[in-house]
């Protein structure tokens, strides 16, 4: 870390002696305040429930410029990676800092490739599911129990370990949410071909039945590809954050996943693209672009708990750079499947318009994020709106590896531990039961 010239001071008006705090400086973005010393200095805490202004971590991953809709995956802006490099590349780069060479990026893929399948004892666990579970419940579960079948890569203080986990985990997610889709529909699974690319053998293992042959369409394999560079990492959201503070207890790599597979279920985070999906079709049904006036109604009720899914973002207050790219990734695919005047996607662009001029929306800086449009892609690729979060979870697998990878290797790491402002009771005695 860089120390900053200029120091912090903090004054209290009771009089108590002022405390001057370190600056740091990061490469780009705000400085932070070091406050590591504060509690032993005055005996306080500092209060910021939901992060709003605290930093957690130093970190050389991912940067997000929200005000300017800026997103860099170690420097590189999103936009160039999703037009000259593939998902594995963009792993790689996540995971070793550079982007590969030609020979790096056939050896990482190799490597990949020959991990793609799973024990085959991980069927008999799936099949403990009810056929009706949700996707991300049976992926929490397979995650977790990954650390059962691969023990040999689970000491996360190893650095091979590290290593070895962190492929298996790239390769092996598009298998289990495969698994997981074929297993609710009740078809066969598909093992893995590893001649196909990434997005294409997810493609294959999801779709493909033994009854006929299954060629990939290579656009929809570029849009799924594009997909995964765009949900790869986004800095220290919340299943990331989830992810380091699960590992910072130095539990294994694959409880500390599944705990972000966990994070990543919520609505107001990974299942935003099934809620923007279910939005669409509420309104479609409901009559379709007459109707988004009421909606929009609806949103801004102070006294409704409707949202405008798909929309507003902790750190964007810009148009989210991801939600341009999908936006250009679903014209390509509804045009290659003939699927252009497709209702939903337009009534997608009419409500974006609509939205986007509204001073509600404008005043509160809220803007289309990635889920707006990836819910119409994935639907038109023929994926269930039930699966989407776990497709997130696969595409995230990697910044999550990287992140908790670069937290355990940092000399300052300490397992995480907030405090708390207490308001409960102080210290009472226990009254017999007859008492009370
Ligand atoms: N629709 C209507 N109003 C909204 C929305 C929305 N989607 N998002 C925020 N607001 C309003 C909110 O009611 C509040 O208004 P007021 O100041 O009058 O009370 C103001 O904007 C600030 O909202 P907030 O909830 O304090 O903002 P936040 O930074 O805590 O929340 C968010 C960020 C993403 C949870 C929120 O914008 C949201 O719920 N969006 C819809 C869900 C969604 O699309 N999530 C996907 C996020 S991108 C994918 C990912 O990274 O996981």
């Amino acid at each position: 870390m860089q120390s900053s010239e200029n120091k912090a001071t903090l004054s209290f008006s009771n009089g108590a002696p002022s405390v001057e705090l370190p600056i740091y400086k990061g490469t780009v973005g705000p400085d932070v305040i070091d406050i590591r010393k504060l509690y032993a200095q005055t005996d306080m805490f500092t209060y910021d429930p939901g992060f709003m202004s605290t930093a957690a971590c130093q970190s050389s991953i991912t940067y997000i410029d929200g005000d300017k809709g800026e997103l860099l995956y170690r420097g590189y802006p999103i936009e160039q990676l999703a037009r000259n490099c593939d998902y594995l590349e963009t792993c790689y780069l996540l995971l070793y800092g550079e982007l590969p060479n030609e020979t790096q990026k056939a050896d990482f893929t190799r490597m990949v490739s020959s991990h793609t399948m799973v024990h085959e004892q991980m069927q008999f666990f799936l099949r403990g599911f009810r056929r009706d579970a949700h996707p991300m419940a049976i992926m929490t579960g397979l995650v977790g129990a990954m650390s059962a079948f691969y023990r040999d890569s689970a000491d996360i203080h190893n650095p091979k370990h590290r290593e070895i986990s962190a492929i298996r985990l790239i390769a092996k997610m598009p298998t289990l949410v495969a698994m997981a889709y074929k297993y609710t529909v009740g078809e066969p699974f598909a093992y893995p071909q590893n001649h196909l690319s990434y997005a294409g053998n997810f493609l294959r293992m999801m779709f493909a039945t033994p009854c006929q042959e299954y060629k990939v369409n290579p656009v929809l394999e570029h849009a799924l590809d594009r997909f995964f560079i765009l949900h790869a990492d986004h800095e220290q959201n919340a299943s990331t954050s989830t992810v380091r503070l699960c590992g910072s207890s130095g539990t294994n790599p694959f409880a500390a996943i599944a705990a972000g597979v966990a994070c990543l279920w919520g609505p107001a985070h990974g299942g935003a693209n099934e809620a923007a999906l279910n939005m669409l079709y509420d309104i479609q049904k409901e009559g379709g672009v007459e109707k988004i006036g009421e909606f929009i109604k609806k949103v801004k009720d102070k006294n409704s708990t409707v949202r405008l899914m798909g929309f507003g973002h902790r750190v964007y207050k810009n148009y989210d750079p991801r939600a341009k790219l999908m936006q250009e990734t679903c014209d390509e695919v509804l045009t290659n499947l003939g699927l252009g005047n497709d209702p939903l996607f337009k009534l997608a662009k009419t409500l974006e318009k609509i939205a986007l001029e509204d001073e509600y929306f404008v005043s509160r800086k809220l803007y289309p994020n990635v889920d707006f449009y990836s819910g119409i892609v994935q639907r038109a690729i023929g994926i269930p709106p039930t699966l989407f979060t776990a497709i997130f979870a696969l595409a995230r697998t990697v910044g999550w590896i990287a992140q908790l990878n670069e937290m355990i290797a940092d000399p300052e790491y300490k397992i995480g531990r907030p405090r708390q402002l207490f308001e409960g009771s102080p210290r009472r005695d226990v009254k017999p039961l007859g008492q009370r």
